[in-house]
């Protein structure tokens, strides 16, 4: 039968503290003015690349974060922390949520299941919402997966639709929301020419209305939720696409954080108020960012807002977004059912595990390490540490973020001797990169840095082991780039800034003075990728990786 047990490394001692850290956004890219990481100052990572010495010819390689290599359905698809984490934390390759949505609409699954059968029920009587992130960014959403369930349900009996927008501008260039807007109302018009009355509803950006995550500012969701059930937002409109281009005018506003708006008819009522009887689904595939509002949307026990009015309805999720939560109750789609985790593995084994970030990058190293899972596993074992982000603001305003709190942090849980496993987070070149602030991302990087440089040191005085990685890129490159890898340029002649994530490799550097001296890179992995990550850390802590396992990066040579 199954066994949590996991064989002794044959090689490898167990006992040493691995401090696994974790550089959110920091990805491999050519030296130049637009890879924040190479222009700011980085003398522990940089070290980390150039060691070389004679028991250690190599500590540092390159691994895939992007594309098949993270479950993702293309090589076009640039990677994101939730598959990355899943990855690292998994050890094994999961069709993700981008890709099980493709299939689901291109069978017609998504129209047999219980979800859907379950939202069906208000066609006939009620009108049918989506909620969701309008890009074609693959992170969260993609605009021609919503434009397949939009031609599927009408098919299918809904009679009346809304659609809640929220811009994107974050994995996508900023601006492209009113092309997106566009698209989706010609879309919207044809559905009407068959008689389907279907109109956009509301709308907001993402980091401003509904999508926040892991607790960090209620009133984020609260825009959302005042916008998409109550009808009421600051900003009327009569058309989307109008409101998405008069609200960008704002100064200092831009897609990502334009204010929440809704649209009303011409006696100025807003025409797509959630009520009794209607059918929601948030067609996000992703789950931090939505977390939230399905809590909102489905919790009769609520307290964290005034919903004002809690309508009846019937509300399926693209994916159940927390598995042990159950959330939301009904989906259309199945999530990546990722099971023996090496956290897992590793805490019925008895390593002592302390996981730390700030609120916003949180749940990153301990609900997607675990494989979309809350809590920990075992608490008498686990311990794992929110610091709480700043709220209300941008991060290149702070770029340093928490860097430093999260590293002390680290630094304390290995220097106690408590844990065997010291795993965080340093989100800095990720939430900057995601501004296109290219001088504050530049100070980010130097940030996290140092924080690198804390916990190396903490590793250096216990005889510990470092394993020093990245789930995606993002910071390396700050600027969209043509098929021959030049800077584009807009049409004022300035360069268009990147705020997204990258296709680029992500370095893995392991080293510290409990490393067995005979540990290097196995030659016979070069394609290797975040998913080879956690065979190599369960050999480090002196075991053996499952069978079924991506293989270790590490082999141990006699010497
Ligand atoms: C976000 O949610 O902030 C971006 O869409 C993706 O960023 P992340 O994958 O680094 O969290
Ligand atoms: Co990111």
């Amino acid at each position: 039968g199954f066994s949590w047990k996991l064989k002794d490394h044959p090689k490898l001692p167990k006992g040493k503290t691995i401090a696994m850290v974790v550089l959110d956004g920091w990805g491999e890219a050519k030296p130049n003015q637009y890879n924040c990481i190479h222009v700011a100052e980085t003398p522990t990572m940089d070290s980390l690349k150039n060691v070389i010495s004679f028991y250690a010819p190599e500590r540092w390689r390159l691994v895939k974060a992007h594309g098949t290599a993270v479950g993702l359905p293309t090589e076009d698809d640039m990677g994101n922390s939730e598959v990355g984490h899943n990855a690292l934390g998994a050890g094994r390759i999961y069709a993700q949520g981008a890709k099980l949505v493709d299939l689901a609409l291109e069978s017609g699954k998504i129209y047999e299941g219980d979800g859907f059968k379950y939202i069906k029920e208000s066609f006939e009587t009620g009108t049918l919402h989506l909620i969701g992130l309008l890009s074609d960014g693959g992170v969260h959403s993609r605009l021609d997966q919503l434009q397949l369930l939009l031609k599927g349900v009408s098919e299918r009996g809904a009679k009346r639709i809304r659609v809640h927008i929220l811009t994107d501008g974050r994995d996508v260039l900023d601006g492209s929301s009113v092309g997106f807007t566009e698209t989706l109302e010609k879309d919207l018009a044809e559905l009407r020419e068959k008689g389907v009355d279907a109109q956009i509803a509301s709308g907001g950006g993402r980091m401003y209305v509904t999508m926040d995550r892991y607790e960090n500012d209620w009133d984020v969701v609260k825009r959302g939720w005042d916008a998409q059930v109550l009808g009421e937002a600051p900003h009327k409109f009569k058309s989307a696409v109008e409101a998405v281009k008069k609200l960008r005018e704002i100064p200092n506003t831009n897609d990502q954080y334009l204010p929440p708006f809704v649209i009303v008819d011409d006696s100025g009522k807003a025409v797509g108020p959630i009520v009794d009887g209607d059918a929601v689904v948030t067609f996000n595939f992703r789950a931090d960012r939505v977390v939230m509002i399905a809590k909102a949307l489905e919790y009769e026990d609520f307290d964290k807002f005034d919903r004002v009015r809690f309508p009846k309805i019937r509300y399926a999720g693209m994916l159940q977004y927390d598995g042990e939560l159950k959330l939301p109750n009904r989906y259309l789609v199945s999530p990546p059912e990722i099971e023996r985790t090496s956290g897992e593995y590793l805490v019925n084994n008895g390593i002592r595990t302390f996981a730390c970030s700030e609120t916003v990058k949180f749940g990153h190293v301990t609900f997607f390490w675990n494989g979309n899972r809350s809590g920990c596993f075992n608490p008498a074992l686990e311990e794992y540490v929110e610091i709480p982000s700043d709220s209300g603001i941008t991060f290149n305003v702070k770029p340093k973020m928490k860097a430093l709190e999260i590293a002390e942090k680290a630094r304390d849980a290995i220097l106690s001797r408590k844990y065997d496993q010291v795993r965080v987070n340093l989100p800095n070149g990720d939430m900057v990169g995601h501004t296109g602030d290219i001088e504050a991302t530049v100070v980010a990087c130097k940030a996290a840095d140092e924080a690198v440089k804390m916990i190396l040191d903490a590793i250096e005085q216990v005889g510990g082991i470092y394993v020093v990685t990245a789930d995606h890129g993002n910071a390396e490159d700050m600027v969209k780039r043509n098929k021959k890898g030049e800077p584009l340029l807009d049409k004022d002649g300035k360069i268009q800034i990147l705020t997204s994530h990258t296709l680029e490799p992500v370095p893995i550097a392991i080293g510290g003075p409990g490393l067995a001296p005979g540990v290097r890179y196995r030659k016979d992995v070069p394609s290797g990728g975040l998913a080879n990550v956690a065979a190599t850390v369960m050999n480090l802590h002196g075991f053996e990786a499952p069978s079924d396992y991506e293989t270790t990066l590490i082999e141990v040579l006699d010497n």
